[in-house]
């Protein structure tokens, strides 16, 4: 079988992730590498010598030997970019957000669901195994009634300024994710919420926030997300988890970046499930993608529209 051709746009840290998985992944091969900076395209050629190296992304969109496209620049880029490929007949797989203002992004949900191409984005939690394996649990019925989801991401990431400017404020820019991440374990669309949000080291925009509120379906739900959690601390550490509670059991999963540990307490049975955290998932989303292509149907990667409503509640 030919593989897939395919490019990436945006060779800076998650450019690289996904250089790294399709010219790994067999179903793909890695054609071209466009980036603006030039360092980043010295770096590309030195770590991909078999790969076109280019400034100018229409080269890329014109190319008619290359079926998909990804897009990891940041936010304000996308929309020209992902329009180009529906223009051109490209499948994307973009990286979240799809554009820096919300309008945007609701005109890219019905301008990709149109185009009958794949296009996913990268909500890399729906890639992983321990929220599959507690998703699972809650549909089979061993926590009865699912009641509450309450998730934390405290983390000592970005300070202010730093990060992904264009993309707002830290509950943006990552809370998004575990908005997200409560929707899909809910299985139903947002209803009502209230949020407090704390401008940590007086900067002008929230740092830490917390939001609780519920589904159209009653199930109650809390997120916790700040990256205010010791920055300074001489061994830094953090504190992320999902908590899900039914009426008979509960699931719950924490991780430190490097092992994610579940443990499900149902009627039947008790689970508990330690495996590696898998940084970002991306040789997960590259081979549901390239399979997709392949099949010409989503084999579960998560949409366009996942991710613009995710992107529109964390605003
Ligand atoms: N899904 C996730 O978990 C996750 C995690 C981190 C970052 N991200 C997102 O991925 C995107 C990229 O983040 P990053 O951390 O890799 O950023 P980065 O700054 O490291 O890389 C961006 C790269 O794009 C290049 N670039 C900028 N404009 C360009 C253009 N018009 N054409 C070609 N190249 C261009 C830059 O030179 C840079 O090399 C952001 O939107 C960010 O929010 C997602």
């Amino acid at each position: 079988m030919e593989k897939l051709k395919a490019g990436i746009i945006g060779f800076g840290k998650m450019g690289q992730k996904y250089a790294k998985e399709l010219s790994g992944n067999p179903l793909c091969e890695l054609v071209y590498i466009c980036d603006t900076s030039e360092a980043a395209r010295e770096t590309a050629a030195e770590m991909y010598p078999g790969a076109i190296i280019i400034e100018n992304e229409d080269i890329l969109f014109s190319d008619k030997a290359v079926r998909a496209v990804v897009l990891s620049t940041l936010a304000d880029d996308r929309p020209g970019q992902m329009r180009k490929a529906i223009k051109t007949g490209k499948h994307i797989l973009a990286e979240k957000p799809i554009a820096a203002e919300i309008r945007t992004e609701w005109a890219l949900v019905e301008e990709t669901e149109r185009s009958g191409l794949m296009v996913a984005v990268n909500l890399f939690n729906r890639m992983a195994w321990y929220h599959k394996a507690i998703i699972d649990f809650i549909r089979s019925g061993e926590i009865g009634e699912l009641a509450i989801v309450r998730i934390a991401h405290q983390t000592p990431g970005h300070m202010p300024q730093e990060g992904h400017v264009a993309e707002g404020p830290a509950f943006h820019d990552c809370g998004m994710h575990y908005v997200d991440v409560a929707r899909w374990y809910a299985g139903s669309e947002y209803d009502t919420y209230h949020a407090q949000g704390v401008r940590m080291w007086s900067y002008a925009e929230p740092w830490w926030l917390q939001v609780h509120g519920t589904f159209r379906n009653g199930v109650i739900f809390d997120i916790t997300q700040g990256f205010v959690y010791g920055h300074m601390a001489i061994d830094q550490t953090h504190n992320c988890y999902v908590d899900v509670i039914g009426t008979k059991g509960i699931a719950r999963m924490t991780h430190d970046f490097k092992k994610a540990t579940v443990q499900l307490h149902g009627i039947n049975k008790t689970v508990i499930m330690a495996d590696d955290f898998n940084d970002k998932k991306i040789n997960v989303i590259v081979n549901v993608f390239a399979r997709s292509i392949i099949e010409g149907r989503n084999l579960g990667f998560p949409t366009v529209r996942d991710s613009v409503i995710a992107s529109d509640m964390s605003w």
